[in-house]
Parts: C-alpha cells; sequence; structure tokens
C-alpha cells in the first residue's frame, strides 16, 4: 500500500514538524506525532501485520530506515535548539571585557581622626598612656563621681541622652563627656598600685610617695542633645588627667602650652586661664588660645575646661586628697580640627561627603 516514495514522505514531513519545533516543548509534541505510540511510525508498523514474511522483512527494514531517519532528525533538531539556548543564556550573561574596571582609590583617616591621633602621639610624647572607655556610662562616674550635684543642669532630660537598662539608682546614659574616665582610669591605676600607695600613706621605709603617677588622656566619643553648626548630639572629647605628689597648675601650663604649639605647628600662639567653674574641679579654668599670626590672628579661641581635680573627685578615685593633687582638663578634638583646617561648618564631618573628605588626604 505504502510506496517507498511515501516513506521518503512522512521522513520529510517529519524534519519539517521538527524544524518548525521552537522550544523543546514543541520538538516533544512533534516527536509524538511521528515515534509516540500512537505515531504515524507506529501506525505503519501496525499496518505490516496483514503482510507475508517476505514482504514483512523488505517493508520492515524499509520502516525501520525511515523511523531511524526520524530520530537522527528528532536528535539533530534536539541539539540544535539546545545550542541556540546555550547561545542566549550566553548572550544575556556576557561580559563586556573592554569595561574598564571599577577603580579602588585609597581611602585616608577622617580629619578627626587625624586630629585624635595627633594628640595621642604628642601627648604619649610627654609620658601620658592613652586610656579608653564606654560611651554608655552610669550616673556614679559621668556625673555622682565627678561631684557633680543631683541637681546640677547637666543631668537635665534636655542635656543628657539617658538609655534603658539601668536603674533608678544607676541610670545608663550616654556620656556627656569623657571625664568619667578620670575616675576609671584612676580606680584601676589605684588597684594596680595599692600595695605601694598603702605603704606610702603609711610612710614604711622605701615606698613612701612611691605610687607611679597617673598620667593619661583618654580620647572618644561624647552625646549630648544638641544640634546646630557647632554642635553635633555626638561629638569628641578628649580627658586628660596628670595626678601625683605635686603636680601643679604651672604643669598643666607648661603640658597644655607644649600640646597646643606642637598641635598647631607654631610657636606664635599664646594661652590664657580663664577663671570658671566645673563641679569636678577647684579652681576651674578656661583654657583660650590666641594666634599672633595667619588668618585666626588676635582672637582668644576657647580650646579646654582644666582644673585642679577636686578633693571630692580625688577621693572617689580611691585617694588620699591630703596627699595626690593634679590637673585635669578637657578638650574638644572636633574644634581643634576646625581651627587647624579653617572649617566653619561642625556638621561637614559628619556628612560623609567624599568631596569633603578628600581634602585631608596627603
Ligand atoms: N567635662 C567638661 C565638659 O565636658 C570639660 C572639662 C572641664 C574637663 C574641666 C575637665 C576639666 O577635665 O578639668 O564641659
Amino acid at each position: 500500500m505504502n510506496a517507498p516514495d511515501t516513506l521518503d514522505e512522512l521522513v520529510a514531513a517529519a524534519q519539517a514538524s521538527f524544524a518548525q519545533a521552537l522550544t523543546p516543548a514543541d520538538l516533544e509534541n512533534a516527536k509524538a506525532q511521528f515515534l509516540g505510540k500512537s505515531g504515524k511510525v507506529t501506525e505503519l508498523m501496525k499496518g505490516m501485520a496483514a503482510l507475508s514474511v517476505e514482504e514483512k522483512k523488505s517493508r520492515g527494514a524499509a520502516i525501520n530506515l525511515a523511523k531511524q531517519a526520524i530520530e537522527a532528525a528528532l536528535n539533530d533538531r534536539r541539539q540544535a535548539l539546545a545550542n541556540a539556548e546555550l547561545e542566549r543564556q550566553l548572550k544575556a550573561e556576557a561580559l563586556d571585557v573592554s569595561l574598564p574596571g571599577r577603580q579602588r582609590t585609597p581611602g585616608g583617616l577622617h580629619p578627626v581622626s587625624l586630629t585624635l591621633e595627633r594628640i595621642e602621639a604628642i601627648f604619649g610624647s610627654m609620658g601620658f598612656e592613652v586610656a579608653q572607655g564606654p560611651e554608655i556610662e552610669t550616673d556614679w562616674f559621668n556625673f555622682t563621681a565627678l561631684n557633680t550635684p543631683e541637681d546640677h543642669p547637666a543631668r537635665s532630660m534636655h542635656d543628657t541622652f539617658y538609655v534603658e537598662g539601668g536603674t533608678e539608682a544607676a541610670p545608663n546614659l550616654l556620656r556627656t563627656h569623657t571625664s568619667p574616665m578620670q575616675i576609671r582610669h584612676a580606680v584601676q591605676h589605684v588597684k594596680k598600685h595599692r600595695a605601694l600607695i598603702d605603704a606610702g600613706d603609711k610612710g614604711e621605709g622605701a615606698f613612701t610617695g612611691s605610687m607611679p603617677e597617673i598620667r593619661v588622656i583618654a580620647p572618644g566619643r561624647t552625646y549630648r542633645v544638641d544640634s546646630d553648626a557647632t554642635h553635633s548630639p555626638m561629638f569628641h572629647q578628649c580627658e586628660g588627667l596628670w595626678i601625683g605628689e605635686n603636680v601643679s597648675f604651672k604643669d598643666l601650663k607648661f603640658v597644655f602650652t607644649n600640646f597646643c604649639r606642637t598641635f598647631f605647628e607654631t610657636d606664635d600662639l599664646v594661652l590664657r586661664f580663664r577663671p570658671s567653674f566645673f563641679p569636678f574641679t577647684e579652681p576651674s579654668a578656661e583654657i583660650d588660645i590666641q594666634f599672633q599670626t595667619g588668618p585666626l590672628a588676635g582672637r582668644w579661641l576657647e580650646v579646654a575646661g582644666s582644673g585642679q581635680v577636686h578633693p571630692n573627685v580625688v577621693r572617689n578615685m580611691g585617694l588620699n586628697p591630703e596627699k595626690y593633687i593634679g590637673f585635669a582638663f578637657g578638650m574638644g578634638p572636633d574644634r581643634l580640627t576646625m581651627l587647624r583646617y579653617g572649617v566653619n561648618d561642625l556638621r561637614l564631618f559628619f556628612d560623609g561627603d567624599i568631596r569633603f573628605l578628600q581634602q585631608f588626604q596627603s
């Protein structure tokens, strides 16, 4: 019934049908029409039942050849579709290797960090240690131990960020200054040298008065409810403390003058100690500096608070105020940075604008 050229036509029809399939799913459908259970090739096979043995042989062989040709066409098309899919994926994920790479420009330290490094180096050269302490403080270290009375305005909610987790007796707060580090560091120092101090207090032998002096700076972040061109809720301070048996205002004046001249890299600079008040020092002074030359010449610029450490504070350090005496100061590295570089708005330090920050890289 079926002439051989009909088989050829069948193969041609299969090839055409496969060629039209644009997706693997289409191709499987097309395959079913020819090679499936009720596909055309299967039907031809079934149609041989009535043939004689001789006819079956030659017809069967012919159908098999056609079937093989169809299977080959199917595989070719499968391969072609897979290649096309791969091609498409490669195109979609193509890398343009001619694009220039992303540049990694070297970063640099923030100007305030540069100032902190300078402060540490300068005070380090004068024998000061550097101490770090917590930014979440207790009421005791931030106020009470520093002789700051319950009704002091600095304790009000308007000035201080109180944080959860404290008790009424010991509320937690974000430290409003680095001064709590005076107490923290001194207490550690005293603990370390307890034996020497006790022996000294009793006037025993060679140990008399031989507690090593406390000479420390404590730079770090501090927080107050305040925000404008010259105040930011987070700002930096650096505390200084020098306690010994014979440390006086004269030493403070020497140390601070030396610091300012080194920091600003000029000897054309004078200091003024202006009487002031702080609960933790007595007497107290604001330290003002005046450049004799340059753009800021002639103006008095306030750079630090200072004073002789109050006897109550010395006592809270665990020392006898009859014997141990010294000075403390607290300065603002942000302000020092503004003066050194001529920056007029504090907020520039916290904006993270790369055009501003890049100006401080050497
Ligand atoms: N803690 C003071 C403040 O934040 C600054 C200060 C003044 C620190 C006098 C001192 C000092 O150590 O002696 O305003």
